[in-house]
C-alpha cells in the first residue's frame, strides 16, 4: 500500500501562491519514490492551477476541500463532487474537524457526504477525532466508533478500498504544535482498522489510515513507520513547499 501525503492548504493561497508552491514541491520532491503519493487540497479556487502543475507528474493528486451532496440545484455556496472532478479534483475531504466543529456538520451530514462524494466518482477522506475533553474523559473509542461509523454508513461493502481513507485528526493537536503520542497514535489507528474490519471484512485492511494534527518534516518519518499508519493529512506544515516537500520524502 502507498503512502498518502496529503496536505490541507486550508484558506490559504491566492492562485497565484497556489501555482508557485506547487511548482516548488514538484520540484522539490523531484521523482517521488514508489512507495509514495501525494496529495493536496487547496481552495476551490485553485484546484484548476494545482492540477495543471501536476500534470505529467505521477503520483500527484488535487482534492477539494469540502463538497455537498446534490449534483447540482439551488444550493448558494455549495460545490458538488462533479465540479470539483470537472477542475480536476480526484479526491474530497468530509467531515475535517473545522468542518464538525466552526461550521457545525454533524456526523449523520459527514456519512451522506461521504456516500455521495464516493457515488460519484470522488476518492474520499474521511475525517474523525476527539476533542480534548473526549480524550480526558477517556471516550477516544466511543468518539472514533461513532464518527466511523456514521461516516461511512451508506458506503457499500463492495467499496473499491484504494478510493477510501480515513484521517485520524485529534482535534488537541490541530495546528497547536503539539503532536499527539505515538501510543496514542497506534492506539487510536488501531480502533480505526478494527471498525474499518467491522465494516468491509478484509478489505478494511486496504483502507489508507492517515494522521493528521502538527505533522512536521522532523516528527514525519516516525509517525508514518508506526502500525497502520498509512500517510499523512498536514496543514500549516504543507503550505511551503519546502518543509512539505520534506514530509513528503520522510
Ligand atoms: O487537515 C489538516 C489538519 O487539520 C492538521 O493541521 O498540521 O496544521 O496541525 P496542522
Amino acid at each position: 500500500m502507498k503512502k498518502l501525503m496529503a496536505a490541507n492548504w486550508k484558506m490559504y493561497k491566492t492562485r497565484a501562491e497556489a501555482e508557485q508552491t506547487a511548482k516548488e514541491l514538484v520540484r522539490l520532491v523531484g521523482s517521488l519514490p514508489e512507495d509514495r503519493e501525494v496529495l493536496v487540497f487547496p481552495p476551490f479556487t485553485s484546484i484548476d492551477v494545482v492540477t495543471s502543475v501536476f500534470e505529467g507528474h505521477a503520483g500527484f493528486f488535487v482534492g477539494g476541500q469540502d463538497f455537498y451532496t446534490e449534483q447540482e440545484g439551488a444550493f448558494t455556496g455549495e460545490i458538488a463532487p462533479s465540479m470539483l472532478v470537472d477542475c480536476g479534483a480526484r479526491y474530497g475531504l468530509a467531515g475535517h474537524s473545522e468542518r464538525r466543529h466552526v461550521l457545525g456538520e454533524t456526523d449523520v451530514f459527514v456519512g451522506d457526504k461521504t456516500a455521495f462524494g464516493l457515488a460519484s466518482g470522488l476518492k474520499v477522506v474521511l475525517c474523525v477525532g476527539e476533542l480534548l475533553e473526549e480524550r480526558k474523559a477517556d471516550k477516544v473509542q466511543e468518539v472514533l466508533s461513532r464518527q466511523i461509523r456514521a461516516g461511512l454508513k451508506g458506503v457499500p461493502h463492495d467499496v473499491d478500498p484504494a478510493s477510501l481513507a480515513v484521517a485520524y485528526e485529534p482535534v488537541w493537536a490541530i495546528g497547536t504544535g503539539e503532536v499527539a503520542g505515538s501510543d496514542e497514535i497506534k492506539d487510536a489507528h488501531a480502533i480505526c482498522r478494527n471498525e474499518l474490519i467491522e465494516l468491509f471484512g478484509d478489505k478494511g485492511n486496504d483502507i489508507r489510515i492517515l494522521y493528521g494534527g502538527s505533522v512536521k518534516p522532523d516528527n514525519c518519518s516516525g509517525i508514518i513507520s508506526l502500525d497502520n499508519v498509512d500517510g499523512v493529512l498536514v496543514g500549516g506544515a504543507s503550505l511551503q513547499g519546502e518543509s512539505f516537500s520534506k514530509i513528503v520524502l520522510a
